[in-house]
């Protein structure tokens, strides 16, 4: 395909991205959805729009192959000169191919993730690009696309699985390293594309970040026993009027994932 061609798909940007920038996605995929890593079978993980290198891609890689060695993994890009220079990273497990939302990975995806992607987007071009994209994904795989700051410290992603043929959203998940001072508002600003312009009031993303923020009020005074336990306790007290996953593993970690999209 000509390079111009191939740039009119998608967006380009200067492909920002940095090794174990997106450690805490992988990490929630592995506690939370092992057996569909560990499904056997050529279906591959979809890492795309890997940004100028495909540190992300290969980070994934090694880490979902701890769980199944044998796991095909593609990365894709809409910039020629990126796929190009990803071929040192290729290996027979291991591929990069050039294309946009609608890329065919050649085999339907049992996950496919679009990290940073769709910010660059309108948020008119959202549906559109999870319907290309569900397109390619395996009956029961799942698809993650939502956005992060430069160190993946925090990240807001939307959970979404095909089931009966047809892309579900299956809620939002909020995730923060404990490391970090925490206060609901500081993922607000990196809510994915269909919800940053909405998180004002009379929009249910917006009650959802209220009710967060009340919640942490009343317990922010538990920092005294760690930001962990802040992070739990507020999680559990917003449990009662959100359908929040409890998992005592989520929620030891700084992960929120609230089951139904606001
Ligand atoms: C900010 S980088 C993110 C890189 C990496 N995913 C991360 O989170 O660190 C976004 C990349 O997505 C690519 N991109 C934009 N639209 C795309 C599309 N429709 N299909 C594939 N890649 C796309 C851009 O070229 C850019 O390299």
């Amino acid at each position: 395909m000509h390079p111009r061609a191939a740039r009119a798909l998608g967006r380009e940007t200067r492909g920002k991205t940095a090794p174990g920038r997106l450690r805490r996605l992988d990490a929630f995929v592995c506690a939370v959805l092992p057996e569909l890593i560990r499904r056997p079978g050529p279906a591959p993980f979809v890492d795309l729009g890997f940004g100028w290198l495909p540190l992300t891609t290969a980070d994934a890689a090694r880490t979902f192959r701890v769980l199944n060695p044998a796991l095909q993994v593609v990365g894709t890009e809409i910039v020629p000169e990126r796929v190009q220079a990803a071929q040192a990273w290729a290996d027979p497990q291991t591929r990069f191919l050039l294309g946009g939302f609608e890329v065919d990975p050649g085999q339907p995806a049992r996950l496919i993730r679009a990290a940073n992607v769709l910010r660059q987007y309108g948020e008119d071009e959202v549906a559109g690009a999870w319907a290309a994209m569900g397109a390619h994904l395996e009956e029961g795989g799942w698809l993650l696309e939502g956005t992060s700051d430069p160190s993946g410290r925090v990240m807001v992603f939307n959970t979404l699985q095909k089931r009966g043929g047809a892309l579900l959203p299956e809620g939002l998940l909020f995730s923060l390293s404990p490391r970090e001072p925490f206060e609901p508002s500081v993922l607000q600003p990196r809510l994915p594309k269909n919800y940053i312009h909405r998180a004002v009031p009379g929009e249910p993303v917006h009650d959802f970040i209220e009710a967060w923020h009340r919640a942490w009020l009343a317990h922010r005074h538990l920092e005294v026993f760690g930001r962990r336990q802040v992070w739990a306790e507020t999680a559990r007290a917003l449990a009662r009027d959100w359908p929040i996953d409890r998992r005592r593993w989520l929620l030891r970690r700084g992960y929120l994932w609230l089951r139904r999209s606001p």
